[in-house]
């Protein structure tokens, strides 16, 4: 099921002195979906910001907020992304013992669900949850910072989510060193969301955002 690739940049790589400017401005420019990268130090080494932060942008944009959780446990902290006002919330596996239970409160919830694989964790954790799931996000980066490589080896992987995701209604999303020289074939394997950060928020000049962005929705329809 072949559809138009959408561009979520990250505000990770955005200027947070200016947050609600700067999400303001990538909702104008363009962006399809707001990412928002929420790291505890503890599953990721690095900390970001919370539901608060989350809350504060909701009013900013009427965009898909798309809150993926680096944080474990994220059970107990679930109910308070979903009123913040996050549209898609999205979590590792292993990030707490019983999947299916969290991915199923997350929907019991109104929201989205999502299952993040890091790099080197295997599609098959799927499988059995491919009934519980909106979206799938693969890691094509190890989660933690902004700014990093995109690594080659995720694309095979790409493609082997899209099979067995089959013709189920569930996005397809790719996060982590992400930029118009290689949205193309991110896309060609099967991704039909693409997380940038700083790609999108390059020097933090507000003015590019809208070219940064287009480029790789262009280069990702190229393919
Ligand atoms: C990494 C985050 C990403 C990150 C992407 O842990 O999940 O969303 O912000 O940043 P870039 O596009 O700079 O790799
Ligand atoms: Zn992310």
């Amino acid at each position: 099921m072949a559809r138009p690739v959408l561009i979520a940049p990250s505000v990770l790589a955005a200027d947070f002195t200016r947050l609600g400017e700067e999400v303001r401005t990538i909702d104008a420019a363009g962006a399809d979906w707001v990412h928002l990268d929420v790291m505890d130090g503890h599953f990721v080494p690095n900390i970001s910001f919370g539901p608060r932060v989350v809350e504060a942008i909701r009013p900013l944009t009427g965009k898909v907020l798309d809150v993926h959780l680096m944080i474990a446990p994220a059970d107990p902290y679930i109910e308070a992304f979903a009123s913040a006002g996050a549209d898609v919330i999205t979590v590792h596996p292993e990030a707490g013992p019983h999947l299916q239970r969290t991915l199923a409160f997350i929907r019991k919830l109104g929201k989205k669900a999502g299952v993040a694989l890091n790099p080197a964790t295997p599609e098959d954790v799927l499988s059995y949850v491919l009934d519980d799931i909106d979206l799938v996000l693969a890691m094509s980066v190890n989660p933690g910072f902004g700014g990093q490589s995109f690594i080659p080896s995720v694309l095979g992987k790409i493609a082997r989510i899209r099979a067995l995701i089959g013709d189920r209604d569930i996005r397809l999303e790719v996060d982590g060193g992400v930029s118009a020289a290689n949205a193309g074939e991110i896309a060609a394997a099967g991704a039909d969301v693409l997380v940038a950060g700083s790609a999108v928020f390059a020097n933090n000049d507000p003015a590019s955002y809208a070219g940064n962005i287009a480029a790789i929705r262009k280069a990702a329809a190229g393919h």
